[in-house]
């Protein structure tokens, strides 16, 4: 039972400007364009420089929010940065940019947590603070910097990955609350499929690969999350009371255009309904489905008040599904170009 309303008010997102394409990969490991396309449907990746952060990307990804929809930012009460990729594992990047945003420090400011599925978990936990009443104008956003671990010598992981950040504003609504059903969990059986080591360097009594860079067994990852994303979508379907027919737009997060496929199909649900962020920015981790809406958002496709269901899964193994409906304020000046 909610106390109050929340809404999705504002978005912003940023890609740095470098570009890493197919072609670019052939030069560095033994693959091809044809490859790629045909098993993951990715192009390019956007990487960021050697001296540019997540708190960067974040930072770019906050301002083109606010002079697209002339926001303030003075008044948020609470920041939630998703990320696997933070610039230290402390201080946040949330703390970072409170001070760098010049948002008061009364406002709260954490890191979370949940790789790829981390921007829905920040979501969810906005609307709890929103809808309780705890918390009246909270900055969600999603960001990696995955090139900073990306193993260019592993031709099996360094094709997918790229660099972004996608921001959103959370606000109290009185009548509205543009939220709906939703649906998480974690299988922490599987934390071995996806990691980076850190202090420690095995889990689930299996020695890890400790080369301070992303690894992952990709055929696990894949067929796990195309077993249970159709699964939990149906959850979020039947904890909103609707029906999938009645989604406009499906956005699963932009791992690999190769398991959105399945995943469509399992759920009977039209291809050209899901919207991605991999075929130019290639596996973004929490920054895909931010910049998967904005994209849909600044080509006219995505509008108010349609029913919107986003799916986040990854690393943990963490999946995170969310039925959301926009009230964008008016556009008061055009995005920034990606
Ligand atoms: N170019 C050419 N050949 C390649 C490449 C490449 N870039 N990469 C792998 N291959 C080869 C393999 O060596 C293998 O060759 P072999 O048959 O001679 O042994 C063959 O292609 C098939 O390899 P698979 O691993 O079976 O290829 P698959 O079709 O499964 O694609 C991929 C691999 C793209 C990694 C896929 O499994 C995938 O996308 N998995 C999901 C990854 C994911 O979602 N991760 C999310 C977590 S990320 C996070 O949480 C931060």
């Amino acid at each position: 039972m909610f106390l109050k309303g929340a809404k999705i008010t504002a978005i912003g997102s940023y890609v740095p400007a470098r570009r890493l394409t197919n072609s670019d990969l052939e030069q560095m490991v033994d693959t091809n364009d044809e490859w790629i396309v045909q098993r993951t449907g990715i192009r390019e990746r956007r990487i960021s420089r050697e001296d540019e952060y997540t708190s960067d990307l974040c930072t770019a990804a906050v301002l083109d929010l606010m002079k697209r929809y002339g926001k303030s930012i003075q008044d948020v009460d609470m920041i939630l940065v998703a990320t696997s990729t933070p610039d230290f594992p402390f201080p946040s990047v949330a703390s970072i940019l409170q001070n760098r945003l010049g948002i008061p420090s009364t406002a709260g400011a954490i890191d979370m947590s949940a790789a790829c599925a981390g921007f829905v978990y920040a979501l969810h936990t906005a609307h709890a603070y929103v809808a309780s009443g705890l918390h009246r104008k909270v900055l969600v956003l999603g960001a990696d910097a995955l090139s900073k671990i990306t193993d260019y010598t592993d031709r099996s992981t360094c094709i997918l990955f790229g660099d972004g950040a996608g921001a959103v504003l959370v606000e109290s609504d009185e009548q509205l609350d543009g939220f709906a059903g939703f649906h998480l969990g974690s299988d922490g059986s599987g934390a071995h499929h996806v990691y980076r080591t850190g202090l420690s360097r095995s889990v689930n009594e299996v020695e890890l690969v400790d080369t301070g860079k992303l690894v992952q067994n990709g055929r696990e990852v894949f067929r796990w999350a195309v077993r249970t994303v159709p699964q939990g979508v149906q959850q979020v379907l039947n904890n909103a009371g609707i029906s999938l027919d009645q989604v406009d737009w499906f956005i699963p997060h932009s791992a690999n255009l190769r398991m959105i496929e399945p995943i469509c199909e399992r759920l009977n649900y039209p291809l050209e309904q899901a919207l991605y962020s991999l075929e130019y920015f290639g596996n973004t981790s929490a920054a895909s489905i931010p910049l998967a809406l904005d994209l849909g958002i600044r080509g006219g496709k995505v509008l108010n008040g349609q029913q919107i269901l986003l799916y986040g899964f990854g690393a943990g193994l963490t999946h995170a599904g969310q039925l959301v409906k926009l009230e964008l304020a008016p556009e008061v000046s055009p995005p920034t170009p990606l």
